[in-house]
């Protein structure tokens, strides 16, 4: 994690990122979809981090929800009473409310900052968050406000997050793809290769002690980091393919069908036999003390 990060110019940026580009385009560069598959995939993956089946009943937050990735698919799943999708954008909300109307489920949407989270003590029986705590500038403080919305043995868990090796690696086998992509976008779509602000968006890294750091206060602390080609090829080259190349026929197929092929080459070889540095994606659940 980076200390001394400008709380103002963070926010600033992200929400403006969000709002202005991302909004438009993350559902189909992502390739994020709320099918019935989808949806089991989500569960399960958040179960096979908690280390057990999710809590039923209740409220449930999705921090930094975006689209509704996340907590569209909670909402589908009908285990909470509510599902609450919390974010910076107000754009990226639009859309995941979008999302759950058209997949005939309800969610709330709260516009917030997440350095304070609108919620009373002890009032939420689970918290998600999934690809956001590296966009703030203090998780640790913000994991507090987590422990403090959280019912007493309630469980957060946060997926998705970049691990310092596995950004390193990953950045340096999609460097020549994020070049070629920016001049094709630049040509296709006359806009510049990215928009993104480097380390005013993406500010963080989380190495094994750092998720120590963030989940002090916190008991039950499972930490699992996974996933190397599913990132590598996903975020680089088949977001390529979603977000510039969908109009070939036959296009979105295959890069759906490739992305479960890495996913599962991930969960059978490489999670196993790769060092835990060389993950990219640091995936850990927690629980506030029953006290
Ligand atoms: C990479 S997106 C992830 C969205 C969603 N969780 C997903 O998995 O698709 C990060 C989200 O965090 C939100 N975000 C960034 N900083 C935030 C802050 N300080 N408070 C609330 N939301 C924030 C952004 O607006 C964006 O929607």
């Amino acid at each position: 994690m980076r200390p001394n990060v400008d709380a103002a110019v963070v926010h600033r940026e992200n929400r403006r990122f969000h709002d202005e580009v991302e909004a438009e385009i993350y559902d189909q560069r992502m390739g994020i979809d709320h099918g019935a598959a989808a949806t089991r995939r989500m569960i399960a993956e958040l179960e096979e981090v908690l280390g057990e089946s999710l809590p039923r009943g209740g409220t449930a937050v999705d921090v930094g929800a975006g689209t509704g990735h996340v907590a569209v698919k909670l909402a589908r799943s009908i285990r909470f009473g509510s599902v609450i999708a919390a974010d910076i954008s107000r754009r990226m909300l639009e859309r995941a409310a979008q999302s759950a109307v058209v997949n005939g489920c309800g969610i709330e949407a709260v516009e917030t900052d997440m350095a304070q989270l609108p919620f009373g003590d002890a009032s939420v029986d689970l918290v998600v968050g999934c690809a956001v705590l590296h966009h703030l500038p203090d998780p640790a403080s913000f994991m507090r406000e987590v422990c403090r919305v959280l019912k007493p043995g309630a469980p957060c868990i946060f997926i998705g997050e970049p691990t310092p090796g596995g950004d390193r690696i990953v950045g340096v086998l999609q460097s020549p793809l994020f070049a070629a992509r920016g001049v094709y976008r630049r040509i296709i779509t006359g806009r510049p290769a990215s928009e993104r602000q480097a380390g005013q968006i993406d500010v963080h890294t989380f190495s094994l002690s750092d998720v120590d750091e963030l989940t002090s206060g916190f008991e039950r602390v499972r930490v699992l980091p996974q996933g190397f080609l599913e990132p590598v090829i996903d975020s680089g080259y088949l977001a390529l393919v979603r977000e510039l190349l969908a109009w070939l026929p036959g296009a979105m197929t295959i890069a759906r069908a490739l992305r479960r092929c890495c996913r599962r080459i991930d969960a059978a070889v490489l999670n196993r036999v790769l060092p835990p540095s060389w993950l990219m994606s640091m995936k850990f659940s927690a629980r506030r003390p029953l006290e």
